[in-house]
């Protein structure tokens, strides 16, 4: 109760000298407490599209994002103080939760945000009761794809000609995480 309690009062309590130094003097703030996450925004589209612009080939356009929404996928998007700094989309179904996207705004890579959006993601798949997640990467995305081998994440296929490609198509690996049980509280 006191936990609820508190994740509550965080969030709607407005912490001014949080905000000042987050600003002004981010180091004296320390990062992790500046970034929070929330669900996706039709309003987020704009700037989520210049993130998506500057780090794929191939972006998705604003009407797929707004597409994502409207299908009810489960969108989620990482801020730091309030600047959007990354995003994810889960798609769910038969107990299986699928991550359609995750990006992180080329400012703020490399600096742990993506394994922290990806935990993210498999805390809103084990609260949808999601046994496993999936989702495919491009071979020639060696970052992406130490960060999920780093997360206990498996190979476990390849589909061929999966995502376009400057020249012709490129295949897509396939990587899945079994994800526990939710804990049971008894009742
Ligand atoms: C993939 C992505 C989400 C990772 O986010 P990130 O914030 O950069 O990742 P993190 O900082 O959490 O780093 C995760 C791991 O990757 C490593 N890493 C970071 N930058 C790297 C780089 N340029 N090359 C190789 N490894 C790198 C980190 O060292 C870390 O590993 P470690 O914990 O063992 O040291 C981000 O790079 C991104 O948005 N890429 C563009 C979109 C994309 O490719 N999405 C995935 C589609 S499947």
């Amino acid at each position: 109760m006191t936990a609820l309690f508190d994740f509550f009062k965080k969030l709607v309590t407005y912490d001014a000298d949080r905000d000042f130094y987050a600003k002004f003097n981010p180091s004296v703030a320390g990062d992790r407490d500046l970034i929070s996450y929330r669900p996706m925004r039709a309003s987020d589209i704009r700037s989520i599209v210049a993130i998506e612009e500057q780090v794929y080939n191939f972006p998705w356009p604003a009407h797929t994002f707004n597409d994502c929404m409207k299908i009810g996928y489960l969108c989620w998007v990482c801020e730091r103080v309030d600047e959007l700094v990354g995003y994810g989309i889960l798609s769910l179904g038969a107990g299986e939760a699928h991550v359609m996207n995750i990006c992180v705004s080329p400012k703020y890579q490399n600096q742990g945000l993506g394994r922290r959006l990806m935990n993210k993601l498999i805390e809103v798949a084990l609260e949808n009761r999601s046994k496993t997640l999936l989702l495919e990467v491009r071979p020639s995305n060696p970052h992406a794809i130490h960060l999920y081998l780093s997360m206990g994440f498996s190979e476990i296929g390849v589909r061929k000609n999966y995502y376009p490609a400057r020249e012709g198509r490129e295949d897509a690996l396939m990587f899945s995480l079994a994800l526990p049980p939710k804990p049971s509280n008894g009742g």
